[in-house]
């Protein structure tokens, strides 16, 4: 079939804008390869406009963060009717929200971090000490709706509680609401999810990830050169890769995710994996965790996005329903 018209959505008030254009820019490359037609356009109050004047078939989101990745793009363009790339509203917002996601993996048995939720600045020394003892000495704490690892903290056993309270300041500067959890000592797994078929969504092979630039899967490990080191797919026996993958098609199934999504998980020093989180539109640069995993499982970049581009484009239109009257 002919090349269909793309805008590729990057950027955006997030963080992550400038994540999200190098993706972008790569996607928009991938595109071409396979004859379609990609624009490149920017998250902002125009784009409804630019959108509406009806030069495009399909919409691929390639952001991350507020906006883009939280359920507000999809939204929008709901309300303008295009055909997207990705999750639906309602999937992207739970899966933007860590406490909110979790109460997904948990109803259905998927195994979490213990954690404790913190949304206020009162008596922080107070709310250290009794995370401690609920949750251990040794704790992660992150903003509820982050990414990229922005304003996340580890903090060791043997650091003193005011390591606790500095972290959750920094945490609350970017949300609201902060998510503290037990720390899981373990190897870094990542597992991607491609939902391109009837047959509903499958995992590509799982990746490990070995920091190298910070003690942890950081914003300068996840993005700097050499920062860290990918294994796809990841030296586990088979078991755990099977497990592994099952536990990220539930995570993506638990939200009602859509096409793509990406679950972050630790494989603990015992043996019992836990799910960290579900990203509904991960990292796209040719050389991320995702388009890597799906080379590895025979999708070249490409394909990837021409597979995506569309499985979106041909995915039914939302029925508008005929209004009903007012009574007489
Ligand atoms: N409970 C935890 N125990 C140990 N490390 C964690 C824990 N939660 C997060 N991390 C570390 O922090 C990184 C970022 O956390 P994650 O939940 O994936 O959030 P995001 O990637 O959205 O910032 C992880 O990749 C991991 O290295
Ligand atoms: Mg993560």
């Amino acid at each position: 079939m002919s090349g269909l018209r793309v805008a590729v959505v990057a950027g955006g008030p997030s963080p992550e804008a400038a994540v999200s254009r190098a993706s972008a820019q790569a996607v928009v490359a991938a595109l071409a390869v396979f004859g379609h037609q990609p624009t490149l356009h920017e998250l902002d109050a125009g784009l409804a406009g630019r959108l509406a004047e009806g030069a495009c078939d399909v919409v691929f989101p390639v952001t991350h963060g507020a906006l883009g990745e939280d359920g507000c793009l999809q939204g929008l363009l709901e309300v303008l009717r295009l055909p997207y790339v990705g999750s639906p509203v309602r999937a992207s917002a739970i899966a933007a929200d860590k406490p909110t996601s979790k109460v997904h993996f948990r109803a259905a048995g998927l195994p979490v971090a213990k954690d404790v939720v913190v949304d206020s600045r009162r008596d922080l020394p107070g709310q250290a000490a009794t995370l401690r003892q609920f949750l251990g000495s040794a704790l992660v704490v992150k903003p509820a709706g982050g990414g990229s690892a922005i304003g996340v903290t580890r903090i060791a056993a043997h650091q003193p509680d005011a390591a606790v309270i500095a972290a959750l300041e920094a945490a609350l500067a970017v949300d609201t609401a902060v998510l503290v959890e037990e720390f899981v000592v373990g190897r870094e797994l990542t597992c991607g999810v491609l939902d391109v078929e009837d047959e509903g969504p499958r995992a590509l092979p799982p990746t490990e990830i070995a920091s190298r630039a910070a003690d942890f899967y950081d914003f300068t490990s996840k993005y700097a050169a050499g920062g860290s080191a990918h294994r796809c797919p990841a030296p586990l026996p088979e078991s755990v890769t099977q497990t592994v993958g099952d536990i990220a098609v539930a995570a993506f199934r638990s939200v009602g995710a859509r096409d793509l999504g990406r679950a972050d998980l630790i494989l603990g020093e015992s043996g019992h994996l836990v799910l960290l989180e579900l990203n509904t539109l991960p990292g796209m640069t040719a050389t991320s965790l995702y388009p890597e995993a799906a080379a590895v499982a025979g999708i070249g970049f490409p394909e990837l996005c021409d597979r995506l581009v569309q499985r979106a484009f041909a995915r039914p239109r939302r029925v508008v329903p005929e209004v009903v009257p007012m009574p007489a």
